[in-house]
């Protein structure tokens, strides 16, 4: 099929661009390129440079004949979106409305989008599950739950076929090494844990250590970007096939900050450095996926664990 990948040169949406044109897929990437970067698109895919807010750069990316898209690119820091959340509206929100309205135009009725567990905010029962309540506790989350109202808006009235895919802690690296994506300046626990292994930060600040957790710090579901790229190409065989889907992709087991920085001290073979400092606002104690209807809907379970996910970001940060 041919694929468009708005995102595509970003973290999530490079990885999926990568395994769509394994399998043979034509695609074409369109992005902005602020957070993403060119060298992350597969050399087989097309670029189209632009942004999904102009409606003259989403004809291009719509020029020739698009089967689906894949829709990764948005503003995704929880605790910025608290600070700026004209900006996340606007990225987010009017950003996603203006590429339906584009596919609406172009006849394009299959999408595949990247969501959040951040759709549910602080749980009310663990493992969560699709059925949790849906009351984001950030501004980031809200634009995510947002963006699935209108999808499931234009399915009713327009028949678009989509899939809202909650991913949990996603990290890791690209298994076969092609890819090295590294983010610029991340606020997530582990690209900043190898930012510090590999000397480009000095220290880790722990966000608190007295949390109702084992060791007192924070436990997160974390997921491979490998396993969420399979899920992807799932995803939408069955939007093509069955109908819409709103699934949950986590590894359904959750790690401690200190879990994390310890396992990473095995990987990258030496110590590194952290200090406990005060809890980050908005935090949960633990938050972990039931994945259950990934795996009944699509088959689909979490593959790799957390020390290929470290091992394979420390290929690229070392
Ligand atoms: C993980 C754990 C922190 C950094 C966010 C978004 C969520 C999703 C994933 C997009 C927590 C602790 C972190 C640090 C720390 N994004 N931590 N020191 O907050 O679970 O989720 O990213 O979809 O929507 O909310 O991820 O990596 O920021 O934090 O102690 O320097 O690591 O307190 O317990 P989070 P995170």
């Amino acid at each position: 099929m041919k694929c468009l990948v708005v995102g595509g040169a970003g973290y999530i949406g490079s990885h999926v661009t990568k395994k769509l044109c394994e399998l043979g897929h034509e695609v074409v990437v369109f992005d902005n390129l602020r957070t993403g970067s060119e060298e992350n698109v597969d050399s087989r895919a097309k670029l189209v440079e632009g942004n999904i807010l102009n409606e003259e750069d989403l004809e291009k990316a719509f020029s020739g004949k698009v089967d689906c898209v894949f829709h990764f690119a948005a503003l995704k820091a929880a605790g910025e979106s608290m600070k700026k959340p004209e900006e996340y509206s606007k990225n987010n929100i009017c950003g996603t409305i203006s590429l339906l309205n584009a596919m609406l135009k172009h006849s394009v009725n299959k999408i595949v989008f990247s969501s959040s567990a951040a759709v549910y905010g602080s749980p009310k029962y663990l493992p969560i599950d699709e059925k949790h309540p849906l009351k984001p506790d950030n501004f980031y989350g809200y634009t995510k739950l947002a963006i699935e109202q209108v999808l499931e808006w234009y399915s009713k009235l327009k028949g678009l076929r989509y899939a809202a895919l909650r991913y949990f802690n996603a990290a890791g690296n690209d298994s076969s090494g092609v890819l090295k994506v590294m983010e610029k300046n991340p606020a997530n626990l582990m690209p900043v844990v190898m930012e510090v292994a590999s000397g480009r930060r000095e220290i880790v600040e722990v966000f608190g250590n007295d949390y109702d957790t084992n060791d007192g710090t924070g436990i997160r579901d974390y997921i491979h970007v490998d396993d969420l790229a399979d899920a992807h190409v799932m995803a939408l065989d069955y939007i093509v096939k069955k109908g819409n889907l709103v699934v949950n992709l986590g590894s359904e087991k959750g790690y401690s900050v200190l879990e994390v920085i310890k396992e990473a001290e095995r990987v990258v073979g030496r110590k590194i450095p952290f200090r406990i400092v005060g809890r980050r606002k908005g935090d949960p104690a633990k938050v972990v996926a039931s994945s259950r209807l990934a795996f009944e809907l699509l088959g689909w379970k979490a593959k790799l664990g957390l020390k290929e996910m470290l091992e394979t970001m420390w290929d690229v940060y070392k």
